[in-house]
Formats: structure tokens, sequence, C-alpha cells
């Protein structure tokens, strides 16, 4: 099958960024920031995302582009008959079960674009009633199931239509919209009467809280963001024509996914403690949340309404890139027709999340394991384990096998010319991520 490329090198940083941004920085981690006690987390995060998130960014992005191949035969055309394919395959494995959650609430936040333009939430709103819309929503197994139905089904049908008519188009004006309202309402939430007391839990650390569960956490949340540790940027690099400045696209994508993931903590925080609610409620967080700040806004049913269509639409930018690993590896190695291949993964994917869907409505997938629901164990699994293990992984082959300073060539603008940082981005690749990742799985498992 012939392979697709991205029309432009923006369209490839849209692309990009409208995979890395989605329920990541907007529902997953303001509820793990929430959880592990805010600031400090915030600083584990941003550290993790400029020492790890950064290089790894690099080394998938040049793995992709230099062998023009999806995760496992990029792996297979750099180290032929080995078993590092093996970690595409990982990758695949990872991206349909993170893609069978992630579709649950992304179907959430179709019903609550539904739930804002039928204006529920108007004035006077109470804890009752927002706490009656969202069990309304999850206690009913027959909703959530179709609402993830609905969601796979449109991932599914724009990945079919291929990369850059596909993907491309979809990105490029509604990213930057959702950026502009997420501006908007920050500057609203910091207004409100808990402003205070939520930045200070948002903004002021307390170093007495540090222990390794928040540092695995937050790495985890730092590779699951920027959509790495499972190939999805290794695929999207593989579009990239060979001309492209990977080095200035990777950092634009990550400094935007960041932003986007920070002035949602500033949306969230002030509104929680402004409302007394729980910052470490979980994932139900934003959902909780959310509504309060829009009964206020003037305009509250408009800007709820395009705010949940937009975290609709980012949420989709993201499903459609974990779904593309796994067809780019079937279209690629096994001949399979692009629409096929799609609907397969859409349908396994769907199969693998409807114990996800059912995760507050029936047993035992409500206490699945220690007390914990099917989806957050889901979740935990594979973006906090899994995708720190398949960026240990990626760096050790790229730092080694393929050999950091070929890599650093593929990153290069000017072949002759060293990319900025190239000396430390190769001792990076090479050591520090390898070992840092290591010892914290160590720690983790002790
Ligand atoms: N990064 C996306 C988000 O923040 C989710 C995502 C898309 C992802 N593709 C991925 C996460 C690949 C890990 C790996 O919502």
């Amino acid at each position: 099958m012939k392979r697709g490329k991205w029309a432009s090198s923006f369209g490839f940083v849209l692309a990009a960024a409208g995979s890395a941004v989605g329920l990541g920085n907007i529902w997953r981690f303001p509820y793990v920031t929430g959880q592990n006690g805010g600031a400090l987390f915030l600083i584990a995060y941003l550290i993790a995302v400029i020492f790890l998130g950064l290089s790894v960014m690099y080394a998938e992005l040049s793995l992709g582009r230099h062998t023009h191949k999806n995760p496992v035969g990029a792996f297979e055309k750099i180290k032929p008959r080995s078993l590092w394919k093996g970690v595409g395959f990982l990758g695949i494995v990872t991206g349909i079960s993170i893609l069978s959650y992630y579709a649950v609430i992304a179907g959430w936040t179709l019903f609550y674009t539904y739930i804002s333009a039928a204006g529920k939430f108007k004035q006077g709103l109470s804890q009752t009633d927002v706490n009656g819309i969202f069990s309304s929503l999850v206690s009913s197994p027959l909703l959530t199931v179709s609402l993830l139905f609905l969601f796979m089904l449109i991932t599914v049908y724009i990945v079919s239509r291929g990369v850059s008519s596909g993907i491309e188009r979809w990105t490029g004006i509604l990213m930057p919209l959702l950026f502009v309202i997420l501006i908007f309402l920050s500057v609203y939430a910091l207004t409100l009467p808990g402003a205070s007391e939520g930045l200070k839990f948002y903004l002021s650390p307390d170093l007495s809280k540090l222990n390794f569960h928040l540092v695995l956490t937050a790495v985890g949340q730092a590779f699951f963001s920027l959509s790495l540790g499972m190939g999805a940027m290794i695929t999207y690099g593989s579009y990239l024509p060979d001309k492209d400045n990977l080095f200035s696209s990777g950092l634009e994508v990550v400094i935007f996914d960041t932003l986007v993931a920070f002035l949602a903590g500033i949306v969230i925080f002030p509104t929680v403690f402004t409302f007394n609610l729980s910052p470490s409620q979980g994932p139900t967080l934003i959902f909780k949340t959310l509504p309060f700040i829009f009964s206020k806004l003037p305009l509250g049913r408009l800007f709820a309404t395009l705010f949940f269509v937009l975290l609709s639409i980012a949420a989709l930018t993201s499903t459609i890139s974990l779904v593309e690993v796994a067809v780019a590896y079937l279209v690629d190695e096994r001949n399979m027709p692009r629409t096929k291949a799609a609907f397969l993964v859409g349908l396994i994917a769907f199969i693998l999340g409807i114990p996800s869907a059912l995760s507050s409505s029936i047993k035992p997938f409500t206490s699945f394991i220690a007390g914990k629901d099917f989806l957050s164990i889901m979740d935990f699994t594979w973006a906090n384990v899994s995708l720190p293990l398949g960026a240990l992984l990626i760096s050790t082959f790229v730092g080694f096998i393929w050999k950091a300073k070929n890599a650093a060539e593929e990153i290069r603008f000017h072949k002759s010319k060293k990319f900025p940082g190239e000396n430390i981005w190769i001792f990076f690749i090479k050591y520090i991520i390898p070992l840092v990742l290591l010892a914290i799985f160590i720690s983790t498992v002790l």
C-alpha cells in the first residue's frame, strides 16, 4: 500500500499537536495533579516534560522520519530479525488499550456538549444538580457504551480517509480556538473568590509530599500528554518529508501541549476551591467542576457548549493518533487496505472499552482490583507503567542500537551543522533517560 505524507510542515506540527493536546491535558492532568497534592506534582511534571519528554520526542520523530515506517517496521528496518520489533508491538497494544478507555471519557465529553447546549448549567446550579447530571450519565450502561461506540466510529471514519486529507485539515483552526477559550476561562477563574486558595494549592509546593508514586505518575503524565512511549510520534514522524526541521517542530509541539495543560489547571483549581469541591476526587474532577464556572459566566451556555465541542475535537485528534499506529502497521506490513485496518482496530478497541464504559455501573468493573474501577486500573497500567517502559526501550534503541549520533544527524536541519543542545541530547538519550526510568521502575516495584 502507498504511504501518505503530510501536505506541509505546518500541517505536521498541527497534527502532532492535535495528537498531543487532548483529554490528557484537560481531563487527566488536573485530576492527577489534584490527587497528588497540587504544586509539587506540577513541578515534577514540568521537569519530566523538559528533561525526559522533549528528548524522547526527538528520538521518536527522528526514528520515524529516518525509516518512513510504522513502529514495528522502523525497528525492523534498523535492526532486522531482532527482538526489537517487539517494542513496536508493545506500542500497538498500548495504543489500542489507551484508546479503549480514552474513547469512553471522550464519550462523556460528547454528553457534556449536549447537556451544555441544553442549558443545564444555569445560575444557581447546586452540587446535587451537578452530581445528578454526572450520575445520569455514568450509571447508564446503555448511554456510556453508545457514546463509546459513537466516538470510536467517528475516529475510525476519519482515519480511514488517510493521513493528510483526514487528519491534517481538522486541526488547523480548532486547536488555536481551544487555546483562546482556555485563556479566557483562566482569566475568569482568577477573578473567583477562591482563586488565591486555588493558586496556592496549584503553585506553592509542599516538598514533604514527595514520593515515588508521585514521580512515576508525573513521568507517566508527561509521556501521556505528549503522546510518547508507544510510537505515535514515530508514526507521525514517518509521514514527514525529509527536509523538514524536526528540531523546531518537536519543540513547538512540546511547548504548546504543556501550556494547554498548565492553563487547564489555572481554570480548574480556583473553581474547585471557590465551590468547595474536592481536588483529589479523581477522574470525575473536570466534569464536576467546570459546570460551576459555566453557571456563573455571562453567556455561560454558549461558552460551555463551545468548550465541550472543542474538547471533543481535541480528543478526536488524539484518538486518531492512537488508532493510526496500529493502522500504519497493518497497511505497511500486512498490506491491508486502510479502511479495513481502521475498522478492525476500532472494533477491537471498542470491545476492550466496554468494561471501562461500565466502570461506574456494573459489577465487577466498578471495583475491579483493590477497590479501583476498571477504567482507573487501565489508565494506571497503560499510562503510568507501559508508556515509561516504552520510552525506556525506545531511548535505549536509539541511543545504542541505531546510535545516538545517527539520530542526531536526522534531527539536524543542515546536515553539517549541529542542532542546539545536540551533545546534551545525545548524553540524555543514551544515559540519563534509560537510567532515570529504570531507577523509577525499580523503586516503584520495591
Ligand atoms: N496525548 C493525548 C492527550 O493528551 C493522548 C494520546 C494520543 C496519547 N496519542 C497518544 C497518549 C499516544 C500516549 C501515547 O490527550
